[in-house]
């Protein structure tokens, strides 16, 4: 299978290393593991969806992606850290973190609901790769992030086409729609992350999901601008078939750069 780019494409002679800031590279080598374990999550969907081949195909290239963006990050991250054992990394993080590979209905409960979750997934990786994109100063990694930002882009696209479908077969209505993005949105402070930061940076302590969960959260929060949370709000709130333009959206753009900021600072304090 190719995809749209390789580590090939990327300009890796303009590497800057004065430029590599920590707390971006720890970030980024957590990012590295959840990405490139995406088959995991290609096997989980095509559970899902067992009688759609065109669906299975699309996901197919989807995961292929979403593979491809852990190898960049990876590259990058021995470039800046030539210490940093990624495959080592990897293994822990899949020896520790299970997806529920023998389920054979979506954990949403509906079709239409797994394609929302997965929509809000897309909103958390596009805003994020939008937010290190213009939060980096060093030029490798920042055309890595644009590329990745453009394909997660597409991928909410995916999903969110996807939704459209299941939902004109099956409805839910909208606290079922709501219920299901909200939970996916709490469920970032699950392990997944979490313990992707603690393998990638902290192997040689025991696992602490608060600890370890805190430390991903505040290198990732800090990089956030106010156009990134709107922007994310409101593809969210499209996921939801609610209007992402409104004075509604709007006002809960702003309460959630508002709670960003107070978690950030929260998170500061409790770090310090
Ligand atoms: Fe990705
Ligand atoms: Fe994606």
């Amino acid at each position: 299978m190719a995809g749209r780019w390789s580590n090939d494409d990327i300009p890796w002679g303009r590497f800057d290393p004065a430029k590599v800031d920590p707390d971006i590279l720890a970030a980024v080598k957590a990012a590295a593991l959840v990405e490139r374990n995406a088959q995991d999550y290609v096997a989980y969907l095509n559970n899902v969806f067992p009688d759609d081949p065109q669906f299975q195909e699309n996901i197919a290239a989807w995961g292929f992606e979403e593979e491809q963006h852990g190898l960049a990050l990876a590259a990058w991250a021995v470039h800046a850290d030539p210490s940093f054992d990624f495959q080592g990394s990897l293994a822990r993080f899949r020896d520790s973190f299970q997806l529920p590979l023998d389920a054979t209905a979506s954990v949403r409960g509906s079709r239409a609901g797994e394609m929302i979750a997965r929509c809000v997934v897309e909103c958390g990786t596009s805003s994020l790769y939008s937010a290190l994109r213009d939060a980096t100063d060093e030029p490798v990694l920042e055309a890595i992030c644009n590329r990745i930002a453009g394909d997660e882009f597409r991928h909410y696209k995916l999903f969110y086409e996807g939704f459209l479908k299941c939902d004109a077969t099956v409805h839910l209505s909208l606290w079922q729609r709501i219920k299901v993005a909200v939970g996916r949105i709490a469920e970032t402070s699950d392990d997944e992350l979490s313990m992707a930061y603690w393998a990638a940076n902290h192997a040689a302590e025991p696992y602490d999901r608060v600890r370890h969960g805190n430390a991903y959260a505040l290198r990732v929060g800090r990089l956030y601008r106010f156009g990134h949370v709107r922007r994310a709000i409101g593809m969210v709130m499209k996921a939801c078939r609610l209007n992402p333009q409104g004075r509604v959206a709007d006002c809960i753009g702003y309460a959630g750069w508002t709670f960003l900021q107070h978690r950030n600072r929260r998170l500061a304090r409790a770090a310090a």
